[in-house]
């Protein structure tokens, strides 16, 4: 129990910063996003700017909103207290991820490091959304425990942004990699990355309340 809740301040800590970072980057900092687009090259379709942007500003709000719905519903106390407000926020967390998968399908062909990079953020677009609904459809079973573990495999894509950047930067800056490919990288360390360690943290969190599903 100790355990979990140290977990859970860890989680609000790092999502509460990053939708924080996110918000004043995206909309105050760079709104025109320069710096992320100095670094397209050589793309084979030309990139609608304005309407490419509008899909990013849409993209943000919604990934910034499923972080902080998926953030609450890990909460025991606010479950506990309403389960009514669980099913509801859930409900505003999967219809988020899918406005994220929508808007990230429309940048994915113009994506920083060409084609393959695109395919990664395909395979990203499709994976998610999967896991998600496994989610949903373990609670309408009512097992719970399931329920719970896919959910965490699920927010951990809520870090996809945050886990590219970093690797982005270890591979350009650390070990001098030209962007582009750090970027590709990026994409593909994160899907390995956050498709793995949420099976560490189930492991180390064990069931919940004893809750073991048949
Ligand atoms: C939930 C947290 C997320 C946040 C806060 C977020 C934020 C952003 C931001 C700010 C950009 C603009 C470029 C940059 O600075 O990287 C972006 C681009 C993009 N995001 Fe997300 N994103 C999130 C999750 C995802 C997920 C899960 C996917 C895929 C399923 C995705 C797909 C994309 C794509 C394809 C681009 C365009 C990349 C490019 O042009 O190279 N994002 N995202």
């Amino acid at each position: 129990m100790k355990k979990q809740r140290t977990l859970y301040g860890l989680l609000a800590g790092v999502s509460i910063l990053f939708i924080l970072y996110a918000l004043v980057k995206n909309y105050l900092i760079d709104p025109e996003a320069a710096a992320f687009l100095s670094h397209k090259t050589g793309l084979k379709r030309e990139l609608n700017l304005p309407v490419w942007l509008n899909v990013m500003y849409v993209h943000v709000a919604f990934a910034c909103i499923a972080m902080a719905a998926g953030l609450i519903n890990f909460s025991n106390r606010i479950r506990e207290r309403s389960r009514m407000f669980h099913r509801i926020n859930g409900y505003v967390y999967l219809v988020s991820v899918l406005l994220v998968v929508l808007t990230s399908g429309y940048m994915a062909p113009y994506a920083t490091g060409g084609k393959i990079s695109s395919m990664g953020f395909n395979a990203l677009n499709i994976i998610w959304p999967i896991i998600t609904i496994i989610a949903l459809v373990q609670i309408k079973k009512k097992r719970i425990a399931r329920h719970r573990n896919w959910m965490i495999r699920s927010y951990a894509f809520c870090f996809t942004n945050m886990s590219i950047h970093l690797i982005t930067t270890l591979f350009h800056q650390g070990f001098g990699f030209v962007y582009a490919a750090s970027y590709t990288i990026g994409v593909y360390g994160s899907l390995v990355l956050l498709l793995a360690i949420p099976n560490v943290i189930i492991r180390m969190i064990g069931q919940p309340n004893a809750v073991i599903d048949k």
